[in-house]
């Protein structure tokens, strides 16, 4: 078993990592179980797949364990979700010393992880992502929360888990969209931070999209879960460096918001964003034109879906409203090199609209 380290002080934990890890929780749990109440928070599908034998197995292992079903897709990141659960804790006996598992994809973390940081002021839990977004991306660095009818992930805490728990063959019952949709964050990881893992992905990215090479990708999630916590370590709320896992996320996001989720998954609309935000890395007179062919290289061996027709100035529009523009300057996360990011408040309007076009 792999174990990365997300240094914080007194809020430190450890990212467990290993294929068919789930079957071994019982026993890496037992140092932890002090007979409280256990809660498993998860939805219906990954509970048929996953959480029911989770819990007879941990039930065996002489834990105490409680399931939530939290509602299927985003409507669990919902404030009216919350009441009802907080309710079932209570009646569940729950208190102070409970332990609450995130099973599930970032949805379930953020509401699981938000439950966990509200209930009592706060109770410990721990993730254990089923989709690779959360595997690289959200179950580390504990930002949690919900939405709002006005926006996404408007309310919430950062709220560190004790641990995450990654066990990649989960990923085998995962639509392949998802697999291909939060491939774009992988590459992410790889542009802005580390050039080796950004060739490595670019070398295996087929078999890496069929999950062919389970022990190539047990080694690119653990290196992209690395990256997250150094990062997460060195800028907890986001002050700083954090901001820098925003590249390809200004055009992206607001793309996303465009087309809405049927037709765009985040990881998609972030490997658009990318190749914008790559453009407008070589026109600022940083990036070179062979590493940006690379980049162009990879995600077009993405299966992304064709962009509608689309107005650049909608776009625009939509991303002098995003919460990331402070003091009403457009934040980009740039390159200046594979693996090196910086980021930039003063990109012209014209360059960003000449960017999205051809997109
Ligand atoms: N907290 C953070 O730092 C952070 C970062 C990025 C994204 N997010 C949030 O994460 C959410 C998106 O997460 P996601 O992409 O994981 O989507 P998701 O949680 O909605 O999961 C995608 C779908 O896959 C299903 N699923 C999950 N695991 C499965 C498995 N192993 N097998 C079969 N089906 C499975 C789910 O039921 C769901 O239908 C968004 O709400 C976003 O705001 C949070
Ligand atoms: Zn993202």
């Amino acid at each position: 078993m792999q174990s990365i380290s997300v240094p914080l002080q007194n809020r430190s934990y450890p990212i467990w990592i290993e294929n068919g890890l789930l079957a071994k929780l019982p026993e890496l749990l037992k140092p932890m179980n002090q007979n409280q109440k256990w809660v498993i928070f998860s939805q219906n599908e990954i509970i048929s797949l996953y959480g029911n034998n989770l819990r007879e197995s941990l039930k065996s292992a002489g834990f105490q364990v409680e399931l939530v079903v939290l509602p299927d897709g985003e409507k669990a990141k919902s404030l009216s979700a919350l009441e009802g659960i907080f309710s079932q804790l209570m009646e569940m006996g729950c208190d102070r010393s409970s332990t609450f598992l995130a099973l599930g994809g970032g949805v379930v973390g953020d509401a699981a992880g938000f439950i966990a940081a509200t209930f009592m002021r706060g109770v410990d839990y721990i993730q254990i992502p089923t989709t690779l977004l959360a595997m690289v991306d959200s179950s580390i660095g504990g930002k949690t929360g919900v939405n709002l009818p006005a926006g996404k992930n408007l309310v919430g805490v950062i709220w560190q888990p004790k641990a995450v728990v990654i066990d990649p063959k989960l990923l085998e019952s995962l639509p392949e969209r998802e697999i291909s949709s939060a491939m774009g964050e992988v590459i992410k990881y790889g542009a802005i931070l580390d050039r080796d893992i950004f060739d490595l992905i670019s070398s295996n990215l087929e078999d890496l999209l069929k999950l062919a090479n389970p022990e190539l990708l047990t080694k690119v999630i653990g290196r992209c879960a690395k990256l997250k916590a150094d990062v997460v370590a060195e800028d907890e709320r986001e002050g700083g460096k954090r901001r820098i896992l925003n590249f390809g996320h200004t055009i992206g996001h607001a793309l996303e918001t465009n087309f809405g989720f049927d037709t765009l998954r985040h990881g998609e609309a972030i490997a658009y964003g990318m190749l914008a935000a790559g453009k407008l890395s070589i026109e600022d007179g940083r990036m070179k034109n062979e590493d940006f062919e690379l980049l162009e290289e990879i995600i077009g061996k993405l299966p992304l879906p064709v962009l509608p027709k689309f107005d650049p100035n909608d776009i625009l529009q939509i991303m002098q409203r995003d919460k990331k523009v402070r003091g009403r300057k457009i934040h980009f996360v740039l390159l200046e090199e594979l693996g090196k990011a910086v980021i930039v408040d003063d990109v012209a309007k014209r360059s960003i609209i000449n960017a999205m076009e051809g997109l």
